[in-house]
């Protein structure tokens, strides 16, 4: 049997932080730590239709795994954590963590690390051979100073166009076409404005930084976007200029009511055949997919033009708190996560690819089978609003100046306000 370091560090990190309370008692209530089981909070933004259906395959695997665990929902709605975040951060804050949380792989996960608000996962790294089966790149995007601290659930891909296929016809389109510039579709979208649908669907701040961050690599290039988070590129040129002039020309062609939605309200516009095109990251498939539609007879789905052969990489992972009042608990909710049968359940159902290797995908859906091939050949770069390129407090600051923009359309604006967010925030 293993020796628990874990769960010691987690103690000691408890105990370093309680001031009043005798350490070894279970301050919590709720939760109890050691062998014999207990509550474990599992803190998501999970909380609703397609998530939610991904997140409660993986509880029921977790449930057969480990019996003597309860999982409890810790789940805040709103997309990309937009809410979730906020509240888990006050809830560091106070030294009242969840037993687990959600946490992007990548710079997001490094300010849980500086600010010492996780655990080392090191060792259950050794101890569970789980250096062995997830993908290189994703583990150096889960390690800080030789340590590891997070282990991942799933990979999904953020630069993803969904369109609906009788729209198309309509509006006088191939559906089969794809577009290798903006350009080009924008002379795709004026036909749909002209047939009377939405051209192109979107919703709250979130996703208008999604969508940016497609046009960015669209226009600048792989190494040009991944040049805007070493510094290499410069926000305030012309060339990032350029795309905000593409993103501004986007943008008119999108729906009004968009900051009163969220993503499942965006991409069901075109699900319901209001719009014509979504830019969304590849969780919306598990939205078709519940809702029976059929890929490249409903619906089509293709890299967002000019990121072909680019892929738009995120991937959720799940981490122990310092001071997780049930690190045993946490302990099996992570074996489940990283297990083969647990991400074959999640991912089949939350339209991500598993990041575990020896996962079995054959049943996997067609959509996620070109995700698999698209991700062993296609170059990656990191999602700036999931997590994975930017630090939180960057992406808070582009998100300002992304929704300023929404407000009063002024791209000159936007540009100074993401030149000042780099400065700002750029290390
Ligand atoms: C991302 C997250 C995905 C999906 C999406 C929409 O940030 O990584 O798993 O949940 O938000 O909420």
């Amino acid at each position: 049997m293993r020796v628990n370091t874990l769960r010691i560090g987690a103690a000691i990190a408890a105990c370093a932080m309680l001031t009043l309370t005798a350490c070894g008692s279970d301050d919590e209530g709720g939760s109890s730590s050691g062998s014999g089981g207990g509550e474990v909070e599992v803190f998501t933004w999970w909380a609703e239709g397609s998530e939610k259906a991904g997140l409660d395959a993986l509880v029921k695997v977790f449930d057969e795994q480990h019996p003597d665990q309860k999982f409890v929902n810790g789940a805040v709605a709103g997309g990309a954590g937009s809410d979730a975040k906020n509240v888990l951060a006050s809830r560091l804050q106070t030294n009242d963590p969840p037993d687990t949380f959600q946490a992007h792989a990548g710079a997001e996960l490094t300010d849980y690390i500086n600010n010492g608000q996780i655990e080392d996962l090191s060792s259950m790294y050794e101890d569970e051979g789980w250096n062995d089966v997830f993908p290189q790149a994703l583990l150096d995007r889960l390690t800080s100073d030789g340590k590891i601290y997070s282990v991942p659930s799933n990979i999904h891909r953020a630069n993803v166009v969904w369109a609906n296929t009788q729209v198309l016809e309509d509006a006088g389109l191939d559906p089969k076409a794809t577009y290798d510039s903006m350009d080009d579709w924008f002379a795709a979208l004026d036909k749909v404005e002209a047939a009377g649908k939405i051209p192109l669907s979107i919703a709250t701040d979130w996703t208008q930084v999604n969508l940016l961050e497609t046009v960015l690599i669209a226009d600048l290039g792989a190494e040009g976007y991944n040049g805007l988070w070493d510094g290499s590129t410069d926000w305030a040129g012309s060339e990032v200029g350029d795309a905000l002039d593409d993103y501004a020309k986007l943008f008119s062609y999108t729906n009004k009511d968009r900051q009163s939605l969220d993503w499942p309200d965006a991409t069901q516009l075109v699900i319901d055949g209001d719009a014509a095109f979504n830019v969304m990251g590849d969780w919306a498939v598990a939205a078709f997919d519940e809702q029976k539609k059929v890929l490249d007879k409903d619906y089509v789905a293709f890299p967002v033009p000019g990121n072909d052969g680019i892929f738009d990489f995120l991937a959720d992972s799940f981490v122990l708190p310092v001071g997780a009042p049930n690190p045993d608990g946490t302990e099996a909710w992570l074996q489940t996560v990283a297990s083969a049968e647990g991400q074959e359940a999640f991912n089949a159902a939350k339209g991500s690819i598993p990041a575990n290797t020896e996962a079995d995908t054959s049943s996997f859906g067609p959509y996620q089978q070109t995700a698999i091939e698209d991700y062993a050949q296609d170059e990656i770069v990191s999602s700036l609003a999931h997590g994975a390129a930017a630090p939180i407090a960057w992406l808070t600051d582009i998100t300002s100046a992304v929704a300023k923009f929404g407000a009063n359309q002024d791209v000159d604006e936007l540009q100074d306000g993401l030149a000042e967010a780099a400065e700002k925030n750029a290390q």
